[in-house]
């Protein structure tokens, strides 16, 4: 079965090590295998639920499909293109409201957690923010979903959405069902600051993330001044998940290497913290810094950036105008 591939990156800046390990590395995995189709977007009308700058915005798209291609991504092979350069996302997503519940919505955590205390405040944009996603994915019939942990909520409702879609119109399988890529063992990188806190683009202080544009000696600080606690490895996950941390940092480390965590264990138990941060950082920097010089060389060539992102948006819009026009034919129009 030809396998569907679709997912998206918010061009909000500061890409960290969390969005490699927990997405984007998947990405190009998922593009190197044989017969699958995959499109890859930055999803800029994503981004402007929370308030963007105009000229900063611009820079972030343009960083954001510098490190897809940086981090291994071909254009060549997989369609990697610009949201906003596409109308069918904007429309299918007005079309895919109508058929999404309030209840459905009220249950999102993400837009909790992102609207905080005054949500009466909160644009209806970040509201209505997973129907744009649910639209993105069904709108490409997409049959795989590469997402970190945090986003399995949002790709439950495009599931219902199209299930519901499909049932109101009598449509069996007409938009397809998309299926969660979670990568079950290390989905969700913490801050290099609080173990209990994911790594995220937003948190005020830099030295809670690996950026994919640092350089080798913020990656050295970084790491150095990593939370830590005073013990030595433990040599079993159940003593190791107590230790926030540690866990997360051996996580790391064992994503990075593409061993299991009972290896990385294995390898650093009964050592001390400095002797383990000095191989962490050492790996880090070995797959870090060739992505980080390549985002930098890369953000350079902004014809070619956005020439690779025009060139995309074309193939990407036949596909979804096509499915928008079909979905407006079903509804009557
Ligand atoms: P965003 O930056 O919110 O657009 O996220 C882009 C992708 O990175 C999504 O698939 C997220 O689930 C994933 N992601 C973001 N933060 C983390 C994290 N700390 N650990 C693992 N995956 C993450
Ligand atoms: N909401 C996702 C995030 O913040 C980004 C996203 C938008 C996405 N559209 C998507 C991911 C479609 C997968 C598929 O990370």
């Amino acid at each position: 079965m030809v396998k569907k591939i679709f997912s998206g990156v918010q061009p909000t800046g500061n890409l960290h090590l969390g969005n490699y390990l927990g997405a984007i590395k998947n990405f190009v995995e998922l593009q190197n295998q044989d017969k699958n189709e995959c499109v890859y977007c930055v999803v800029d009308l994503h981004a402007i639920t929370t308030k963007q700058d105009p000229k900063i915005l611009k820079n972030n798209i343009r960083e954001t499909t510098a490190a897809f291609l940086a981090s291994g991504l071909n254009h060549n092979k997989s369609i990697i293109f610009q949201q906003s350069l596409v109308p069918a996302h904007s429309e299918g997503s007005w079309l895919l409201g109508c058929i999404a519940r309030m209840g459905w919505l009220n249950r999102m955590t993400q837009f909790k957690e992102k609207a905080g205390k005054d949500k009466e405040k909160a644009s209806i944009g970040l509201y209505i923010y997973p129907v744009l996603m649910a639209a993105d994915i069904l709108l490409y019939d997409s049959t795989h979903v590469p997402v970190g942990e945090d986003q399995k909520q949002h790709l439950e409702l495009s599931r219902d959405i199209a299930q519901k879609f499909n049932l109101d119109f009598n449509k069996p399988n007409f938009l397809k069902v998309p299926n969660p890529l979670i990568q079950k063992k290390f989905a969700r990188i913490m801050s290099l600051k609080d173990g209990t806190k994911k790594m995220s683009k937003s948190d005020p202080s830099d030295l809670s993330r690996i950026n994919l544009t640092d350089s080798e000696d913020e990656i050295i600080n970084k790491i150095r001044k990593a939370k830590t606690d005073t013990e030595s490895l433990p040599d079993n996950e159940i003593d190791l998940s107590k230790r926030p941390e540690a866990e997360n940092l051996l996580g790391i480390y064992s994503s990075l290497t593409n061993q299991s965590l009972q290896n990385s264990i294995n390898e650093f138990s009964g050592k001390n913290f400095s002797d383990f941060k000095k191989n962490l950082t050492d790996l880090i920097v070995a797959k870090i810094i060739p992505i980080s010089n390549e985002i930098n060389k890369l953000k350079k060539e902004k014809n070619f950036i956005d020439n690779v992102l025009s060139e995309g948006s074309v193939k990407a819009d036949k596909i979804s105008s096509n499915k928008v026009k079909e979905i407006k034919k079903i509804i009557g129009f």
